[in-house]
This record gives structure tokens, C-alpha cells and sequence, in this order.
């Protein structure tokens, strides 16, 4: 028998719009990313609250890192104001902040403070947001290779799951992308297998609380086979 889906554990997000709701009202790409920001200031809070376990945020793919200087410094910025000012009060809260993707190519003082917070995170949080930064799947799964190369013998799915930035998380198992767009653009390619997708038109800094409990409800009316009849 099929039963519907309950809640989704792990909700991962592909922010885009960003850029368009800025030119919308004749403002900076950067206005847009400000924008952003405190919609993920929000979404945050309210996923912990309706009882998701993990939000998974594209905030930078590797393919980002060649938009224009000012437009990264911009969003460089806001990592740094997201990490001294709001990550600190989630791990006050008992959640807990992780950052997957190559944070090398980052400003470093950008990189030490995202590596602090995730370092001071409680290690049984009741809710976990992760940011993907400089992130990029391909990458990912490349890096992971060449650890399995390292190691010698054969590799299960299981055994090469942990060598990925996400080893100690469960798998997306609903993505959402705002903007319009239908592609995944390197993200989770590996952790996505099996996730159930959702697109919407709305642009990120426009996706409110309602729009995420309207796509979660969605979600829990779909029936999930994982390839099973
Ligand atoms: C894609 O929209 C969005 C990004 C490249 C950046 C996402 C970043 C944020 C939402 C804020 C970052 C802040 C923190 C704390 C993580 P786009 O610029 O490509 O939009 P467009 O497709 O309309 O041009």
C-alpha cells in the first residue's frame, strides 16, 4: 500500500531570483542579495519551528565565484553579517550551522568565521541549517574520488557517501528552486537521487513563509516509491 510523504527531514534550497527582483525595481543586484538575506533569516526560524530537521541553502556555487568583484563583495559582506550576528543566536538555540563547499577560495577572515561557528555548533541539535558555499556537486564528487583513490579497495554507495562534504547528514529528500528556472545547477547531484523536486516561479527574496508551508504541503501529498511499484 502507498502512504503519503510526512514532513521532509532535509529541504534544500536553490535561492535564485535574486538578481531579478533587484532590476524589478530598478535597484543593485546586491539589493537583491540583501533581500535574500533576510528572507533566510526568516525561512530559517520557520523551518526549525514547523519541525523540518535540516534547510540546506545553495548560497554561492563554484560558478558564482566568477560573477563581477563588486557583486562577491557584496555577498562576502553578508556572510560576514549573517555569521557574527545571526549564527551565533541559532547555536543559542540548541541549532546547529554548517557550511559544505571549498571555503579555500574565500576571503579568509569570510572562511575562519564560518569555520568557528560550525566548529561551536551543539552536536545534538534539534535543528541543523547548512549553507552550501563554493559549492559545486562535480567538485564534490570529484574530491570525494580521489579520497576513494587514496584509500585503495572497493567503495559501496554507503562508504562513498562519507567522503562527501555532506557525510554526516541525511539526504535532501525535497528541493526546492525559486526563480523560475528547472535545473538543479550542480547542486547535490549525488544527495538528490532520490529527492522529490519543486519548482516555482517566485523570486527567492518573494518566497515567504507561506510560499516554503504551501511547497511543504506538496510535498507531504506526494506518494514516494524510491523506484519500488
Ligand atoms: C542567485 O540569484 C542567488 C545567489 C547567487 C546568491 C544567494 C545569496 C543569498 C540569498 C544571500 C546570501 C546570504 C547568506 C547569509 C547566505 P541570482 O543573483 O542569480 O538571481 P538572478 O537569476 O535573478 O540573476
Amino acid at each position: 500500500m502507498s502512504e503519503k510523504s510526512a514532513l521532509p527531514v532535509n529541504v534544500g534550497i536553490i535561492m535564485d531570483g535574486n538578481g531579478r527582483w533587484a532590476k524589478k525595481r530598478l535597484l543593485p543586484r546586491s539589493a537583491g542579495h540583501d533581500a535574500g538575506m533576510k528572507r533566510i533569516i526568516k525561512l530559517v526560524r520557520h523551518a526549525c519551528e514547523i519541525g523540518v530537521k535540516y534547510l540546506t541553502l545553495y548560497a554561492l556555487s563554484t560558478e558564482n565565484l566568477s560573477r563581477p568583484k563588486e557583486e562577491l563583495e557584496g555577498l562576502y559582506n553578508l556572510f560576514r553579517t549573517y555569521f557574527e550576528k545571526y549564527a551565533p543566536e541559532l547555536l543559542k538555540e540548541n541549532s546547529a550551522v554548517k557550511v559544505i563547499g571549498d571555503l579555500s577560495a574565500l576571503p579568509e577572515d569570510v572562511a575562519e568565521k564560518m569555520r568557528s561557528i560550525c566548529s561551536r555548533s551543539p552536536e545534538n541539535p534539534q535543528f541543523t541549517v547548512v549553507f552550501a558555499v563554493n559549492y559545486g556537486s562535480r567538485a564534490e564528487i570529484v574530491r570525494a574520488a580521489n579520497f576513494a583513490c587514496e584509500l585503495g579497495g572497493k567503495m559501496t554507495e554507503q562508504s562513498f557517501s562519507r567522503l562527501l562534504y555532506t557525510a554526516d547528514m541525511p539526504d535532501p529528500d525535497f528541493i526546492i528552486r525559486t526563480g523560475g528556472e528547472l535545473r538543479l545547477s550542480n547542486f547535490l547531484l549525488w544527495q538528490a537521487a532520490y529527492a522529490e523536486l519543486y519548482f516555482t516561479d517566485v523570486l527567492f527574496p518573494d518566497f515567504t513563509d507561506k510560499h516554503f508551508d504551501k511547497a511543504i504541503k506538496d510535498f507531504c501529498g506526494r506518494t514516494r516509491r524510491f523506484g519500488k511499484v
